[in-house]
């Protein structure tokens, strides 16, 4: 075959994988979803899975484990909402960036989301001794171990206000010590899933 109608063809293989809604992070072997087409039923996938929510500051990736939020509609567009104690460390990191991620994982390493979510990154480098490796998609952190990964851009955070809340017990219950989350609500920019 003469060399241009070799380059025409590999031009044209290149175009139809670009075209290809599916084709996204092929080095990490992840491919873009719509946002509608994201499968798993929330309150399994967060209550009972676990979740890392990851943010990056000044060039420093840090994580945490969550099992509290959800995924919905607000103000129009498709949103995660998170829960973030003010005294952990990522909360700096996430109140720095103006993205996140929020990654989901095989239960193969559920025990690494339980050490990542009682070490504090503030301690140790507990990102290099969980072993996961971070990757970044248009500059958002996750990790290349991930089974889907939701990368967010905020768009409301506010602590919960302890005069709101109509259900008394929840402050006892949750609040022993009056560290309030703050809600953080993103909007899901994009979602990736292993191929
Ligand atoms: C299963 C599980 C779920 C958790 N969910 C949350 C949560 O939704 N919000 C929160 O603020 N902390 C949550 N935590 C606690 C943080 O993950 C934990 O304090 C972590 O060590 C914070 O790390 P950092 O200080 O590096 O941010 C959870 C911990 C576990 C083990």
């Amino acid at each position: 075959m003469p060399r241009s109608d070799s380059i025409i063809i590999k031009f044209v293989a290149v175009l139809q994988l670009d075209c290809n809604m599916n084709w996204v992070n092929k080095m990490n072997n992840f491919v873009e979803l719509p946002v509608t087409k994201l499968e798993g039923n929330p309150f399994h996938m967060i209550g009972d899975e676990w979740m890392l929510i990851t943010a990056e500051k000044e060039g420093k990736v840090n994580t945490m484990t969550a099992s509290w939020g959800g995924f919905g509609i607000m103000w129009g567009k498709n949103a995660a909402f998170i829960a973030i104690r003010p005294q952990r460390y990522t909360r700096e990191f996430v109140d720095f960036a103006d993205t996140l991620s929020l990654s989901f994982y095989d239960n193969s390493l559920h025990k690494v989301l339980g050490y990542l979510g009682t070490a504090s990154g503030r301690h140790e480098d507990k990102i290099a001794k969980s072993g996961l490796t971070v990757a970044h998609e248009d500059g958002i952190p996750y990790f290349a171990e991930a089974k889907t990964v939701l990368l967010c851009k905020k768009l409301f955070a506010q602590q919960f206000d302890e005069n709101n809340f109509i259900e008394k017990e929840t402050i006892e219950s949750c609040y022993p010590n009056k560290d309030y989350h703050i809600l953080y609500i993103s909007e899901i920019l994009k979602v990736l899933v292993k191929e």
